[in-house]
């Protein structure tokens, strides 16, 4: 049972499992240790190393020097391995033989926390087999201020609470199979466009907290081992010198115990990073091999007082005990694969179960005219768009996934990984027309007039359109790593057209991502289904097979809110120095500037309904500050629950379903501006038709708190708290009110 959400399972008439059963994790799960005892075993450690060891701790050995994407010495006298730090947060990077998961993103889209820790925990299983101790991410920067922003797909979502949740239990999985997770990019790094030079100016402290923050700070709640600081500079310091960002907030204030890193080659100075607080400086040089900026240097540093000898103790000691922590001292394998030559290993085992749970449960269905989906043994279908195939030259002919031909099942940059295959939807729908008798006509460009043709004969057509990014420094069609906006790819609003003006049942099937506006063919009569296929990964066909034809009902929600014109989200990529920094991203700007979306944050269609009644409420929270004693995470008493809401939810519809109850809270008019709605609470429960399951969230001190810049504390204001209690962000089925 988890701190934060509890479910209460009417246990006779609720499934957990309607349709495909989630695997138990077949991973060797090891306890992770405790800070206090990595600490003492570091300490011991320590007193045997000299200053060249210390130094080769917290010094990458340069960049490729090593099988992985980041390496540090061995120091044999301590049994200590010559570390090996890879990429990223999806799979593991430069292997064959890997799981190529659904992306962040997409593990958000399920809200099922089972999902999400399961990838979290098969992630590191395929890391540590692979003899990887650090594998970089998971990733909560960028959250997602900018809609377009180029890695937001690496991440979860642009609302911290659900960002927060997925980092602790992706990051607690790893943990448990026995890798070290690294929290990134700390912090404010929401784009691509300049992100070596780019700063934000001003970001008020309180903004930092309630976003940017606090999805990190679950991170450290959930022990992760290391963070990495970002590109970017923070109001003016870049984030790898800023004192403020590592020593202050993260280490002080969050109680954080294990090391920083820098990003590659995001460090600045010698003694400047040193003395902010970085930990560990990758890949130890420049991308030219030329300069090193620690190694002999922070040794020159360290014998001229320049930085102090406990500053380098508490760097080593911090990287030392973080290895402690998770097990890594005990028979580790070291890396059986290299970076720069990629070979073969098969380390997937059944994780593809989990993969094509989270293709098809990440999928939000946003339309559904008449029952138009499941479809039922249609007699023709006809399949449109180069979004519907395997790339002609093959899914993994990109490096880095660095092109977008044929299907989108992940963006592209260093949070990458091979795919190890690549179930088309064209694949999988074949499969099943062939069982069903269904005759298959397909138009596997985007050529308009072809696709038409395509289309004009059959019962259905399916159009596939799509959108990429990723980091920048790959352009991709003119995109540098950032969008250039919020339109399909390859004219996918003509191809939608184009097909509707000659089939009247077509449905369209997007894989994005983030969103795009669907104006130019939402409210078509023809346009009969809308489905959101977000970026499935390698089971992409499977999982969306299981949608379209029924044997799973959906039941994503949308992670971020789909606009109807780009501007509404009011944040644009910044060209250099960014001071647009407030409390009103994605679904907050929506409330607070009362604009109204296409699809509301939280928003998506089930085959079945659902019905919300009873709520409850109890618990007596307390005004003022969090004052507890500190432990990872900030104050201990943030985390403790304070009020309890339970809701009774129905599937009063005719099949087996999924459905995600969502709280929002709306704090008291006595504390400062405010968005109108924050979640802080969801659930989701698997019901047969018919059946009733009871949600029930936990909230936590932090939950009802807004951070009070003045008095440096999260505080509790007095007043009535508004609770609702939906099916999404808008779509508010149940309210009532904590008064404190
Ligand atoms: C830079 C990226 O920003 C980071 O996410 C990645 O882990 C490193 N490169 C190493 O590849």
């Amino acid at each position: 049972m988890r701190g934060y959400i509890i479910s209460l399972l009417a246990a006779a008439s609720v499934s957990r499992a309607a349709t495909l059963p989630v695997q138990e994790p077949k991973v060797e799960k090891r306890a992770v240790g405790d800070w206090a005892s990595a600490y003492s075993k570091a300490n011991t450690a320590l007193g045997k190393l000299s200053i060249s060891d210390k130094i080769s701790i917290v010094t990458g050995t340069g960049w490729q020097a090593g099988n992985c994407v980041g390496n540090t010495k061995a120091v044999g006298s301590i049994g200590y391995p010559s570390l090996c730090l890879q990429d990223g947060p999806l799979g593991v990077r430069y292997v064959n033989g890997v799981t190529a998961f659904p992306a962040g993103v997409q593990a958000a889209a399920t809200w099922d926390i089972d999902l999400i820790r399961e990838r979290g925990s098969f992630l590191g299983a395929e890391a540590k087999q692979l003899g990887i101790h650090v594998q970089l991410g998971p990733v909560a920067g960028p959250l997602g201020k900018f809609a377009t922003g180029g890695r937001n797909w690496e991440g979860f979502s642009p609302d911290p609470y659900l960002t927060g949740i997925a980092m602790a239990e992706t990051i607690e999985g790893m943990q448990e199979a026995g890798v070290q997770a690294c929290a990134k990019h700390f912090i404010l790094n929401e784009q691509e466009k300049n992100r070596d030079t780019m700063s934000s100016s001003q970001t008020p402290d309180r903004v930092l907290h309630e976003l940017y923050l606090w999805p990190f700070a679950d991170a450290v709640k959930a022990n992760v081992a290391s963070f990495m600081c970002s590109y970017n500079k923070i109001n003016g310091t870049y984030a790898c010198e800023n004192g403020n960002i590592m020593n202050k907030i993260l280490k002080e204030e969050l109680g954080f115990q294990g090391y920083v890193m820098s990003d590659w080659n995001a460090q600045h100075t010698t003694t400047g990073s040193a003395n902010a607080g970085m930990d560990m400086t990758m890949p130890g040089s420049d991308f030219n091999k030329k300069n090193v900026l620690w190694g002999p240097a922070l040794q020159s540093a360290v014998q001229g007082g320049q930085v102090a000898q406990s500053r380098l103790d508490d760097m080593a000691k911090r990287i030392l005990a973080a290895w402690y922590l998770v097990g890594q001292d005990k028979g580790y394998p070291s890396a059986s694969f290299n970076s720069w030559k990629i070979g073969t290993q098969n380390v997937q085992g059944n994780h593809k179960t989990n993969a094509r749970a989270i293709a098809r449960d990440g999928i939000v269905l946003l339309k559904n005219t008449g029952g138009a989906l499941p479809l039922q043994k249609p007699k023709s279908l006809a399949v449109i768009g180069s979004d519907a195939v395997v790339a002609p030259k093959g899914a993994n002919a990109c490096a880095d996934r660095g092109c977008n031909d044929g299907t989108l099942a992940m963006g592209w940059g260093s949070g990458t990984a091979e795919f190890p295959y690549l179930i088309a939807p064209l694949d999988a729908i074949k499969s099943q027309a062939q069982k069903d008798g269904t005759t298959v006509t397909t138009s596997t460009n985007d050529n308009t007039g072809q696709g038409a043709s395509a289309a004009q004969n059959a019962e259905y057509a399916l159009v596939f359109i799509n959108a990429d990014s990723g980091e920048g420094y790959i352009t991709v069609e003119k995109n540098a790593g950032d969008r250039n906006d919020l339109n399909p790819w390859h004219n996918g609003n003509d191809l939608v057209k184009a097909v509707a003006a000659v089939n009247k049942k077509t449905i369209v099937v997007i894989h994005s991502v983030g969103p795009l506006i669907l104006e130019p063919y939402i409210d078509n009569e023809n346009v009969v289904a809308v489905v959101w296929a977000g970026l499935p990964g390698q089971e992409s066909g499977n999982g969306l097979a299981d949608i379209l034809y029924g044997s799973t009902s959906p039941s994503g929600k949308l992670p971020y809110t789909i606009a109807k014109q780009a501007s509404d989200y009011g944040t644009n990529v910044a060209g250099g120095d960014d001071n647009s920094w407030d409390l009103f991203i994605d679904y907050r700007k929506f409330d607070q500037n009362k604009i109204t979306p296409r699809f509301e944050f939280g928003f998506g269609l089930s085959y079945t309904n659902f019905t919300y009644s009873d709520i409850s409420i109890t618990g007596t929270p307390t005004s003022g500050p969090a004052t507890g004693a500190k432990a990872p995470g900030g104050s201990k008493d943030l985390w403790d629950t304070v009020a309890t809401v339970t809701a009774k939810i129905t599937n009063s519809g005719g099949v087996a379903g999924a459905e995600v109850p969502q709280l929002y809270i709306g704090l008291p008019s006595s504390s400062p501006q405010s968005p109108p709605k924050q979640l802080r609470g969801f659930d989701k429960l698997k019901l047969e038709a018919g059946a009733s399951g009871t949600a029930t969230f936990a909230l936590r001190r932090r939950d009802l708190s807004y951070w009070d810049s003045g008095r440096q504390q999260w505080v509790v204001p007095t007043g009535d708290f508004t609770v609702s209690v939906g099916a999404s962000s808008r779509d508010i089925r149940l309210t009532g009110k904590i008064t404190v």
